[in-house]
């Protein structure tokens, strides 16, 4: 079988806990404001560098593609709140029961690895019901302000989390060539692929995701083995990072379905400005229920 532009066998892309830490360190001292780490589940080494962040210093920590019971002790414990993110109603009650100190409500608008194919509206209300205690947020496909007053005024969110209108920001410091491709995609390139995670992912089409749509054996082999299951179909963690780096072409554009609708790159202050007086114009309190 025909194979396609293999990656370099060791990766670039797996930090060490020490490279970890001086990043979760360097982040600190920008900003007064709150650092959070995102630790997939997936990643063999998770625990780790759940522990490795709290030692460095991170305020919360965010996790999904899959569901740790642990990690919620550890968190009460070290006085650092857990964020979980869920894709259905039975583990967003698991989350609640089990500790989270708030929740993502990810559905299938949003980029990067999914674990449903139910659009937000329909998904978040059967959220909202079972999750009574902990703030609830909304994520995937979120870009306006309308849509945030949308899910905060009528579907009861507490918060919205968004990521692919903030790629297309000046301040997001992916290489100019991946907001390039944010900017050309059409609504046709917006495709779900296998993930080598185990779960479908939301990426842009580009040549090494035609080749691999087309069953293409890829070949990137296996590198640091960072991933509890892998299906090693390519190297997910290469080919986010040669995307992220400007090989457009060879890596993978993770992005949400919406990205076609963008077609600007605010700062973030112009983006936050503009998604404030937008959402101020459309909010409407949801309706009391008794
Ligand atoms: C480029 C990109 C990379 C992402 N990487 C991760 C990730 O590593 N872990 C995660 O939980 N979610 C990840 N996401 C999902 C976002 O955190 C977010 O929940 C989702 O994209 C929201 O939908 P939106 O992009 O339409 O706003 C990623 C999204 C994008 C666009």
């Amino acid at each position: 079988m025909p194979r396609i532009a293999p990656v370099a066998r060791k990766s670039a892309s797996h930090l060490s806990i020490d490279e970890l830490q001086a990043d979760i360190r360097r982040a600190k001292q920008m900003t007064k404001g709150i650092v959070t780490i995102n630790i997939m589940f997936a990643v063999r080494n998770f625990m780790e560098m759940v522990k490795a962040s709290i030692e460095a210093g991170v305020d919360m920590i965010a996790t999904g593609a899959g569901f740790s019971r642990d990690i919620f002790k550890v968190g009460k414990d070290a006085g650092v709140p857990i964020i979980s993110i869920v894709s259905s109603p039975e583990f967003g009650k698991l989350a609640e029961r089990s500790g989270a100190d708030a929740i993502v409500v990810e559905a299938k608008e949003a980029g990067g690895h999914l674990g449903t194919d139910r659009a937000l509206r329909d998904l978040f209300p059967e959220v909202r019901k079972v999750v009574k205690k902990v703030p609830l947020i909304a994520a995937g496909g979120i870009s306006t302000g309308k849509d945030i007053a949308e899910m905060i005024g009528k579907f009861g969110a507490d918060g919205v989390q968004m990521a692919t209108r903030f790629v297309l920001t000046k301040e997001c410091d992916v290489a100019d060539a991946f907001k390039q491709a944010y900017l050309n995609a059409k609504h046709e390139d917006i495709v779900l692929i296998k993930s080598p995670v185990g779960l479908p992912g939301r990426a842009i089409r580009n040549p090494f995701v035609d080749q691999y749509l087309s069953g293409l054996e890829i070949g990137d082999g296996c590198c640091d083995a960072c991933l509890k299951n892998c299906g090693h179909e390519f190297c997910i963690a290469n080919r986010l990072v040669m995307a992220r780096n400007g090989d457009t072409k060879e890596g993978l554009v993770f992005s949400g379905e919406n990205v076609w609708t963008l077609k600007d790159i605010p700062t973030v202050r112009e983006l936050f400005d503009r998604l404030v007086s937008e959402a101020e114009e459309y909010y409407q309190p949801a309706p009391i229920v008794p």
